[in-house]
């Protein structure tokens, strides 16, 4: 499919799906007010790939990342609430730690790059489509 549409109404706040987007998982997640302060209130500078939240995010609650790490290919745990996230709360991909913040960005591990913002429109208030 070139695109997917996925329905965010039943994704409460705190909870995220996995979506499958053009042979690879896309993370949806619903962020708390805490995890988008988490995100904001970082040093843009300060970051290896340097990206503010706002580039990153259309609407504050909702982060939409591929869920491939950027290091070697693997899929970061972290959607889940028992998922370890690592110190900076996003994902942690268990294949060589690198960490990812509440914005998805590369904040600790051998990953280069902040995990991949696909394109994606919303289509209702409560929809978006990828791709
Ligand atoms: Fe994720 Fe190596 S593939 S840290």
């Amino acid at each position: 499919l070139a695109s997917t549409d996925v329905d965010l109404s039943h994704i409460a706040e705190g909870q995220a799906v996995t979506v499958m987007w053009r042979g690879k998982p896309v993370f949806v997640r619903h962020r708390t007010p805490q995890e988008i302060e988490q995100a904001r209130s970082v040093e843009v500078s300060s970051l290896r790939d340097p990206e503010a939240d706002a580039a990153r995010v259309q609407k504050a609650p909702w982060l939409i990342v591929v869920g491939v790490c950027t290091h070697l290919g693997c899929v970061p745990l972290g959607q889940k609430p028992t998922d370890p996230r690592g110190d900076y709360g996003g994902w942690f991909c268990p294949c060589h730690g690198s960490e990812y913040d509440t914005s998805g960005r590369i904040r600790r591990g051998p990953a280069p790059l902040n995990l991949v913002v696909p394109e994606y429109a919303f289509t209702s208030d409560t929809q978006i489509r990828i791709g």
